[in-house]
């Protein structure tokens, strides 16, 4: 008996030419993190013994990210058959079921991958268990060569298909279950007379009914599921289909969208009951968002915990390291940046708060700058309770502003302000009556009073 255990062969050493990128094609980022997370976490779902990712030389940062995979690396890519052979070693003596995934596929469900490892346990036990997809012809994908009993027979790359078998329309969405005992016999038995010169992989069906085996195909209903991506076009696509699970993600949790399909979601953002988000909303990764907050048009979330009630933009940045109390308020064109602000604070406008705590119920005021910067290293600004910060004030970090304390309007404040005092840091203030008009005369006079009245 084959028993209930599954490795999974995950295949990265593909060139990603059509990317032209730097970047190996599994490390660009979808929903704010790399496409091979995605895939990892749904193996992962099916408690695999082991996990195997292919690359290409120099694939260590594929490797990392797919860690604690095993990585191996094919010297050269001679298809995907042959990539699948790069795994035989880490694979000596698995005698369980071997899933075989694109890494290049990152959308495919948990439910998806363990409907296909039961129809490889079910009766007749097919060897190999591929998943089919309806697309319309023309196409570029393999196609699936069905019996007259709906069994799996072989599958016929395109370049190698007839007219008749171009214009089927089930295809090889490339996923598949092999027993694994039998799997590296069957590669064995591949060669590369074919169209493209390559080992595939998808010969191994028609080796497996050469030997009387059975083999199936599993058509899954639900094609998203089982986008590619080789160009940055497919990417978009990709990413289009994972905004769309997340948003409804966040809408069943009970967050109102108003318009969702202008706000965009990280992998693991966080909304509670009742928030709701207005247009053009985006959210980078790390963000959580408490029970009744809103969180106004053209706003820009990453790494920040926003508390329950809190209000937030429209036209607000919160930076990571941010955390925005109860109720507390975050208004329009105010960054803010490894801060806390405490409950029912506020910063209501064209403000930047950095490397700062303000204390509970302060209000600092328009144009609010926490010079946290000198060109070498970064310093703390501690803003207590209840305090008040005037218009259009430079907080020169480190500095402390004492609880209920109040800093006049337009202060360059360099010195701890003590608890419930006033600080005041400008030039005084003078009026000099009449000044105006002496001075017009004056000029006036020299011109021989050609001058314009007022001008
Ligand atoms: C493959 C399938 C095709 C299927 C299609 C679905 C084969 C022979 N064909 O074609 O039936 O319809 O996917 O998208 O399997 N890779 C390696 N090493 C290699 C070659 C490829 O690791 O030497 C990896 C790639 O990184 C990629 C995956 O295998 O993740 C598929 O390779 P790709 O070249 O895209 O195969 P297709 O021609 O699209
Ligand atoms: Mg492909």
């Amino acid at each position: 008996m084959t028993g209930e255990k599954i490795a999974t062969v995950i295949l990265a050493a593909g060139k990603g030419t059509r990317m032209k990128s730097d970047r190996p094609k599994v490390l660009q980022p979808l929903a704010g993190r790399p496409m091979i997370s995605y895939l990892r976490e749904s193996v992962q779902t099916l408690a695999p013994e082991k996990v195997v990712i292919v690359t290409a030389p120099g694939g260590e940062a594929v490797a990392a990210a797919a860690a604690p995979a095993v990585a191996v690396v094919q010297a050269e890519p001679l298809g995907t058959g042959q990539a699948v052979l790069a795994a035989r070693d880490a694979l000596d003596g698995f005698d369980g079921d071997v899933l075989i995934l694109f890494g290049d596929h990152p959308l495919i469900s948990p439910a998806t991958l363990a409907g296909l490892v039961a129809a490889r346990r079910a009766e007749p036990e097919p060897a190999v268990v591929v998943l089919g997809m309806r697309m319309p012809a023309p196409n570029e994908y393999g196609r699936l060569i069905l019996g007259a009993d709906g069994a799996l027979e072989r599958i016929v790359e395109v370049g190698d298909a007839s007219p008749q078998e171009r214009a089927l329309s089930l295809c090889n969405s490339g996923v598949m279950v092999v027993a694994g005992r039998r799997l590296f016999g069957f590669l064995g038995k591949v060669g590369r007379e074919n169209a493209k010169k390559e080992y595939y992989l998808t010969d191994i069906v028609a080796v497996a009914r050469a030997e009387g085996l059975a083999c199936a195909a599993v058509e899954d209903e639900d094609v998203d599921e089982l986008v590619g991506v080789n160009s940055r076009d497919e990417l978009a696509a990709a990413e289009r289909i994972l905004q769309g699970r997340l948003r409804q993600r966040a809408m069943a949790a009970g967050a109102t969208l108003i318009d969702p399909d202008t706000v965009y979601f990280s992998y693991d953002t966080v909304l509670g009951r009742d928030v709701v988000v207005e247009p053009s909303v985006v959210f980078g990764p790390g963000v959580r968002v408490g029970d009744g907050a809103r969180i106004q048009a053209f706003s820009h979330l990453e790494g920040a915990v926003v508390g329950p009630g809190a209000a937030v933009g429209p036209f607000a940045r919160l930076r990571p390291g941010t955390e925005v109390g109860e109720s507390a308020r975050v208004g329009n064109f105010v960054e803010v940046k490894k801060a806390v602000l405490e409950a029912g604070a506020k910063a209501n406008h064209l403000t930047y708060i950095g490397d700062a705590r303000v204390g509970k119920g302060a209000n600092i005021g328009a144009g609010t700058i926490t010079c946290n910067y000198d060109g070498f290293t970064k310093s703390e600004t501690d803003i207590g309770e209840g305090a008040f910060i005037g218009s259009n004030t430079a907080l020169v970090a480190p500095v402390r502003v004492g609880d209920r304390a109040v800093v006049g309007a337009g202060s360059v404040i360099t010195k701890d302000v003590e608890a419930e005092a006033l600080a005041l840091a400008r030039a005084r203030e003078k009026h000099v009556a009449g000044w105006a008009r002496r001075l017009r005369e004056r000029k006036r006079a020299k011109k021989g009073g050609k001058g314009k009245q007022g001008g």
